[in-house]
Formats: C-alpha cells, sequence, structure tokens
C-alpha cells in the first residue's frame, strides 16, 4: 500500500535538504523521517524516499539495505537492540543477548508473536564507554547484567 509523508515531514525535509549541495545527499537524513513516520522502512516507503529525494527507489534500498539503524522489518513495539562489538563482546553481550534469546523465545531478527518484542544483535552503538548497551526504541540502556536485563524486559511487557 502507497504511503505518503505528512506535510510537515516535507516541510522538515526542505529544511535539511538545503543544507546539502545536491537534493540526494539528503537520503539518510529522509530515511530518518520516514522510520519516524511510518515506524519502518517498507518497500513503500523506499517510494515514498525516492520521491522525495528526487533518485530511484533502487538507489533508495541499496543505502536503506546497508545500514542496520534501517529497520527493513516491522518492528515490535519494543525493538531490542544489542551490541555485539568488541568491548560489549567483553564486557558481556553474550550473557545479554541469552536472556533476551531464553526469557522471549526469540532468534536474531524476530518478533514475538504478540508484537510486543523484536531483537536484532548489532554493531556498535557508540555506548563502548558504558558496555554492555543495547538500544531499545530511542532509549540506551547501559551496564547491563544478565539481571538488570531481565528486570528490564519484566518491566516492558507490563507496560
Ligand atoms: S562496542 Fe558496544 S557500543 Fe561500542
Amino acid at each position: 500500500m502507497a504511503v505518503t509523508f505528512k506535510t510537515e515531514t516535507i516541510k522538515e525535509f526542505e529544511t535539511i535538504a538545503a543544507r546539502y549541495p545536491v537534493r540526494r545527499a539528503a537520503l539518510l537524513p529522509a530515511l530518518w523521517l520516514a522510520q519516524k513516520e511510518f515506524g519502518w522502512i517498507s518497500t513503500d516507503a523506499m517510494v515514498a524516499v525516492a520521491d522525495l529525494v528526487g533518485c530511484s527507489p533502487m538507489q533508495v534500498m541499496e543505502v536503506a539495505e546497508f545500514y542496520t539503524m534501517y529497520q527493513k522489518q516491522k518492528p515490535g513495539k519494543y525493538h531490542l537492540q544489542v551490541c555485539q562489538t568488541i568491548s560489549c563482546l567483553l564486557s558481556g553481550s553474550e550473557e545479554i543477548k541469552k536472556v533476551i534469546e531464553k526469557k522471549l523465545n526469540l532468534k536474531p531478527g524476530e518478533t514475538t508473536p504478540d508484537g510486543k518484542f523484536s531483537y536484532q544483535p548489532v554493531e556498535c552503538l557508540a555506548g563502548c564507554h558504558k558496555a554492555p548497551c543495547m538500544q531499545v526504541n530511542d532509549d540506551y540502556h547501559e551496564n547491563l547484567t544478565a539481571e538488570s536485563m531481565e528486570k528490564l524486559i519484566e518491566e516492558l511487557r507490563k507496560k
């Protein structure tokens, strides 16, 4: 189903695009706007971004597929992105992943049947100084332990 940007979003994009020498260079912020507005980057969202930016949907797809921060599948209400890069790995991210996989019965890339949680290991979230860390939607959770991870899941389940 085709999707269209709200007028306010188009205005926001025009302000952003004015900072770039060519409109196409604003493709990454356009994808952020699409993710914010539509919740994820579907094929239809890619077409809308292509129209907005002035390039082909294939060019949008090439960029969107490269970056893990753009969701190419509809995420759960709470999208758990666990960093698995070196600082977090050395500080216990494997333990955090095990808690998620066991407690929510999820494998990487999966969503719970009720649509509440989705889970994806990702590369460095730039929170290395407080490893291990994880992003839940737009919020960071740092210095995680197996216990704090279990507690967080329980808190999110109640919301
Ligand atoms: S290594 Fe995990 S946030 Fe950088």
